[in-house]
């Protein structure tokens, strides 16, 4: 096999896109007298969540996004987390909530979830965005499995008529991903823990999507060859001189030479998730007025 996989480059798209923010936000926020606003709550310190939320404010940053988060002690209780939730709801600076997950185990993450408003639940998570998504009616989208849909659009890749198979059922990536494929038209697949025989499903996919969590859980042998193959998973391993290092849940090197299309951990479908957050953001600041 000689072929060896075009990279799909979610860090270059995730800097044009933020680009292209950045300059709508200058434009808007002119006009409407404040700049878009968006609030990551984080509970303890989880030392992966604290990298990410720090990404996020640094991109709200770079685009001009004003940041209202908050950073809580592990033993914050469910009823003072409501009230801050209840409060930047009311907040009109703010058009935009997240609660960094996972959170500690003595907090519902769900309630608190369903918290948010729905024109404000910037990721895309509360019932209502998700029941919109199950009706094909607008509404915010979770950001990961948008950012991988921009990240198709971007490279002409075309859903339509494909068979696309989603590795992962979770509510943050998996179900979400295969409705957003189902809504552009790829016949959709959903494979999980239970699933016999992976690899004969993965193999039936022009478009694999995996998001389960597993170092090198894809190899060669379960790519179709000429699929395309995005790669959700973040895992934190050590490597051979006990130095940390992120990989994804495919094994890159071996199926690079089997897929046309592969995306990069790191530098895949990390920036675009944040990205399609900052994109909620404004859409919501927009939708908003
Ligand atoms: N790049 C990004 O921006 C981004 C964003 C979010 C998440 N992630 C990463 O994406 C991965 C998945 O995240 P998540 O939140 O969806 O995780 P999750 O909630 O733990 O869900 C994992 C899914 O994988 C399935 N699974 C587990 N082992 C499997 C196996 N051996 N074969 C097939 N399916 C298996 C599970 O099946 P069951 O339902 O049967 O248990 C579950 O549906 C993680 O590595 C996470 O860090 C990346």
């Amino acid at each position: 096999m000689t072929l060896t996989a075009q990279l799909l480059d979610g860090k270059a798209l995730a800097q044009k896109m933020q680009a292209e923010l950045a300059e709508q936000v200058r434009v808007l926020q002119v006009q409407r007298g404040r700049p878009p606003g968006l609030a990551v709550l984080m509970v303890g310190d989880n030392p992966a969540s604290a990298a990410y939320v720090r990404n996020k404010e640094r991109a709200c940053t770079n685009v001009g996004i004003a940041s209202f988060g908050k950073h809580f002690p592990a033993d914050t209780t469910q009823t003072e987390l409501e009230a801050v939730i209840q409060s930047l709801n009311q907040d009109d600076r703010v058009d935009g909530i997240l609660v960094q997950l996972p959170l500690p185990d003595h907090l519902n993450a769900v309630a608190l979830l369903n918290q948010i408003l729905p024109e404000k639940d910037a990721d895309g998570l509360h019932p209502t965005n998700l029941g919109r998504l199950v009706r094909g009616e607008a509404g915010l989208r979770s950001c990961t499995p948008a950012g991988v849909m921009r990240l198709l659009q971007e490279y002409e890749i075309d859903p339509k008529g494909k068979q696309a198979v989603v590795i992962g059922r979770s509510i943050l990536v998996g179900k979400p991903q295969a409705l957003l494929l189902l809504e552009a038209n790829a016949t959709v697949t959903i494979a999980h823990s239970k699933t016999p025989d992976l690899g004969a499903i993965a193999r039936t996919a022009d478009i694999l999507i995996v998001a389960v969590g597993r170092p090198l859980l894809i190899t060669a042998e379960q790519v179709k060859p000429g699929a395309v193959v995005v790669d959700v998973g973040m895992n934190r391993i050590l490597d051979e001189t006990g130095k940390g290092r992120l990989v994804g849940d495919v094994d890159f090197n071996s199926v690079q030479s089997v897929a046309s299309f592969l995306t990069p951990v790191p530098g895949g479908v990390g920036p675009m998730t944040v990205t399609m957050l900052l994109q909620n953001t404004v859409q919501s600041y927009l939708q908003r007025g």
